[in-house]
């Protein structure tokens, strides 16, 4: 069996729409104040998709600006995934991005794992890159790639929803690096408060005449867009997204015979959900507000399974030798974090 080799980031884009969706818009539109937003929220602006842009143009701009980063060929991708949630169709978005990339024979497919998806999309593609290194000898590459278009699925008549969501793309060329791996991963769904964040109903409806196969469900919804249940939402985010950073460093403890504790995390990107969640997360984990990002939410709102690879370019360049902490958590509840080193 050949030695484990370091598997990283060798490249990162993103793409964010131009139409940028202010406070002052939003006061237009609904109930609501700036001060409201920025106080409970902490949001100034996020980015919604005008004509010409859709979640596969993101995607596969974010895509080929990483590919662009990392500086190889396209076709050296044995892997993608897309964490979305928002495509809600066939065929996967993936399979258009792989057509739209030039990367013909890849495995493609979508990940749907609320706003944690991007985080569970580079644990697949981190675990199927050391198996194909440990198994077969062979240094591959994958594409993680976080894309969503939250203004299909928002509806601008609820202010307790509209003013948090903006949509964009984020992705990760990932394989073998020098310096700046991965070192651990962790994910996990708590399905016990699945109702607390959905959207539509339509999946839950069942035959209601088998002789006819005839569905009941736009007898029974005609509200395709998000709803939750945000102060709940809020203190489970806090609450789980704080232990899964403590388990991901287990974790790399546990494999590595490691000592590491959260004084030795640099930085930490949780998922831009709310300041105030970001904040809360900050102060549990007793880190310094320079050292967790929160620029995507003050800009760009809660852009779901993009947050956290947007977040990356906000920083590119400035971490070098970092060790660093992606942590997400969203419907589902389907959360997870992602310990990495930052290449020197
Ligand atoms: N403008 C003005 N007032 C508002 C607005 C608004 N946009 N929205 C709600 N309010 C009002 C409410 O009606 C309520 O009024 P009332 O007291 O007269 O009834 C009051 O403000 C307080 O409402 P709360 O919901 O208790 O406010 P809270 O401080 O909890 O903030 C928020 C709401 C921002 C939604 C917060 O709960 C939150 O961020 N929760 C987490 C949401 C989240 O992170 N979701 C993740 C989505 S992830 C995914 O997978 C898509």
């Amino acid at each position: 069996m050949p030695e484990r080799i370091k598997i990283g980031y060798v490249g990162l884009g993103r793409y964010l729409p131009e139409n940028i969706l202010t406070n002052a818009r939003l006061e237009q539109i609904v109930d609501t104040s700036d001060e409201w937003i920025v106080q409970r929220t902490g949001i100034r602006t996020r980015r919604i998709m005008g004509p010409g842009e859709s979640l596969e143009s993101m995607a596969v701009a974010a895509a080929k600006s990483a590919i662009e980063n990392a500086g190889i060929d396209a076709r050296r991708i044995s892997v993608v995934r897309i964490g979305v949630n928002t495509h809600m169709r066939f065929p996967s978005l993936s399979s258009l991005v792989q057509e739209a990339l030039g990367i013909p024979d890849a495995s493609a497919a979508d990940i749907s794992a609320g706003c944690s998806s991007f985080i569970f999309s580079v644990e697949e593609i981190f675990n199927r890159l050391n198996f194909e290194w440990m198994a077969f000898g062979k240094k591959s590459y994958g594409l993680a790639v976080g894309t969503e278009g939250m203004s299909i699925v928002t509806d601008y008549s609820d202010r307790s929803t509209c003013v948090l969501f903006g949509d964009g793309a984020g992705a990760a060329v990932i394989g073998p690096v020098a310096s700046g791996e991965i070192l651990a991963t962790y994910t996990r769904t708590q399905g016990k408060y699945a109702g607390l964040l959905e959207l539509d109903k339509f999946m839950h409806v069942p035959l209601t005449d088998q002789r006819e196969m005839r569905f009941q469900r736009l007898e029974v919804t005609n509200y395709p867009y998000l709803r939750m249940e945000g102060p709940k939402v809020f203190a489970v985010a806090v609450r789980t997204m704080v232990s899964d950073v403590r388990m991901v460093i287990e974790r790399y403890n546990r494999a590595n015979g490691q000592q590491l504790t959260e004084a030795d995390i640099d930085y930490v990107y949780p998922h831009q959900a709310n300041l105030r969640i970001v904040r809360a997360v900050g102060e549990a984990l007793k880190l310094t507000p320079d050292k967790v990002y929160s620029d995507g939410v003050k800009n760009y709102g809660n852009t779901s399974a993009a947050s956290i690879p947007i977040g990356y370019i906000d920083n590119l360049g400035k971490h070098r030798g970092n060790t660093e902490v992606d942590v997400a958590f969203g419907a589902g509840f389907a959360s997870g974090a992602i310990l990495r080193k930052v290449a020197e």
